[in-house]
């Protein structure tokens, strides 16, 4: 796929088909493609005078132009209300342009950037999030079909951004070049979730983390479980004993001369989650091979940003396990303790998430952090609250939660807070021990969450539970169906946006 700005100034031959975003307050669709020649602008004419087109989300039409300067066809998609056009809108009207694109099969077009821009979608924006669409779309997890013609990549070959003026391709090449780093690490992640789970094991993650750290130049150190013992490790530790897939801790790291600031992105990296010995119902089981996804979203926006220049000390940790039952399974009722001394109480198996993020935060502070961001496919009843809608988001830290919050609003992965007031604390006190790692059944992603805080000290923090977006059960036209990659662009938002 190659990808190129061009200024409506530099068209000599006519594309064959250029896309323009509409919204439905647009009264005058003959202005938006007046740059593309007097016969565009009569045609659209037409289609305003028969309301052909009426520019509601999700509508289409194709309009045949003749002798026209810049282009033969143009191809109209209905952005919807002005009012509600944003980032996250953005993704879904260029996910209806590309799915409409798939239908008309063509291999060279043109996009005009200025039709999908809006308030606080800036051209460089648009560029962005087309770019991550086109990549994104392209994305096929094939690799296991014997039938080899199955793995084949679809689609556009030829690409031109179009741009009012010459000095805007400039912006366009640069919303460009993120898009398509922030795309590439979102495959990356995906990969990483779609393989199964007798092939990514905690040594597989292991070996895909110190791959990518190589040729990008960041440093992976790998702590192995013998590592893991002697840095007291012992909830990490406890949910591992049962699996003989042994488990790690996966420290990559990104130190510039330059940098400022220090922030820690921890993910959950188990590898399957059966529950353990509180074991899960077989009913949808083969999902809990993306309960790493956490870790896969860590590890590929830790690629994303070895290709960003930034001021900042930036550390991705993944804890990887696997959770199984098995003759040395730990038990419900275990007391185990964190490398913070602190000491848990095992009620149920299956809350194995947060036992594991409970070193890896613990180990967290070790590097004096100036905010640390976890993600983690971590409860059931985050997906039954908010659906594949959002994340949720957890936080000590008030400022900390906005900048999230507007990294995820910004970049089109939207989150939703949740409280974490003191009286939810006595809901995971445990009767023999500081404290146990479920409530007795209510406010499930809270106390979650309010347990993870118990291995953060006073560091600025975030958990993101990300269960309800990291995979999807339905495909839409750039994501298929298994892992999405959420997290990624909202991480790469955050930290590059830092101030
Ligand atoms: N990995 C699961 C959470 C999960 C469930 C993610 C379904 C996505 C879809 C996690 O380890 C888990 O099992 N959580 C339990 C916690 C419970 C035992 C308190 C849950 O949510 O049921
Ligand atoms: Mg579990
Ligand atoms: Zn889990």
């Amino acid at each position: 796929m190659n990808i190129r700005s061009v200024a409506l100034s530099e068209i000599d031959i006519p594309y064959p088909l250029t896309v323009v975003g509409s919204t439905s307050d647009e009264k005058n669709l003959a202005r938006v493609v007046e740059g593309f020649g007097d016969a565009s602008k009569e045609a659209v004419k037409r289609i305003q005078k028969e309301n052909a087109f009426s520019g509601s989300k999700g509508s289409s039409y194709l309009a045949l132009i003749e002798g026209a300067k810049r282009t033969n066809n143009i191809l109209f998609v209905g952005l919807g209300s002005k009012a509600k056009l944003d980032a996250h809108s953005l993704a879904a009207n260029v996910a209806g342009l590309l799915a409409k694109l798939k239908t008309i099969k063509t291999r060279r077009v043109a996009i005009y950037l200025p039709s999908f821009a809006g308030k606080g979608l800036s051209i460089e924006r648009v560029a962005q999030s087309i770019t991550e669409s086109l990549v994104l779309s392209q994305y096929k997890f094939g690799k296991y079909y014997s039938d080899k013609s199955k793995n084949k990549k679809l689609l556009l070959e030829e690409i031109d951004y179009v741009v009012d003026k010459a000095g805007e391709k400039k912006l366009s090449e640069k919303g460009k070049e993120y898009g398509a780093i922030v795309a590439d690490a979102m495959c990356v992640t995906r990969d990483l979730g779609n393989e199964p789970a007798n092939v990514m094991t905690p040594d597989q993650v292991a070996k895909e983390a110190q791959a990518m750290a190589k040729k990008e130049g960041l440093t992976c150190k790998v702590f192995k479980e013998a590592d893991l013992k002697k840095m007291k490790m012992g909830a990490l530790l406890g949910v591992a004993q049962g699996s003989i897939n042994k488990p790690n801790l996966i420290v990559l790291e990104k130190k510039p001369k330059n940098a400022k600031k220090t922030i820690c992105l921890v993910g959950k990296g188990v590898t399957f989650d059966t529950g353990g010995i509180s074991i899960k119902p077989s009913k949808d089981m083969e999902k809990m091979k993306f309960d790493m996804m956490g870790a896969a979203a860590v590890i590929g926006t830790m690629k994303a940003i070895s290709k960003m220049n930034l001021p900042i000390h930036i550390i991705g940790i993944t804890p990887c396990v696997e959770n199984m039952p098995g003759h040395n399974a730990q038990r419900p009722g275990d007391i185990v303790t964190a490398s913070n001394n602190k000491t848990i109480e095992v009620i149920n198996t299956d809350a194995e998430g947060r036992l594991i993020l409970a070193d890896a935060l613990a180990y967290a502070q070790k590097f004096k952090p100036d905010a640390i961001i976890d993600l983690a496919t971590l409860t059931g009843m985050c997906v039954y609250t908010f659906g594949d809608k959002c994340m949720g988001l957890m936080t000590n830290n008030a400022k900390l939660g906005s900048k999230v919050t507007k990294a995820g609003t910004d970049s089109g992965e939207r989150t939703w807070e949740l409280p974490m007031w003191d009286d939810y604390d006595d809901l995971i006190k445990s009767k023999y021990c500081d404290i146990q790692n479920v409530s007795s059944g209510l406010a499930g992603t809270i106390t979650a969450g309010k347990f993870l805080q118990h291995f953060v000290a006073d560091y600025p923090w975030v958990h993101l539970d990300i269960a309800g977006v990291a995979w999807a059960d339905s495909p839409n036209p750039y994501t298929p169906v298994g892992a999405t990659g959420a997290g990624v662009r909202l991480l790469c938002q955050l930290l590059k946006d830092w101030k």
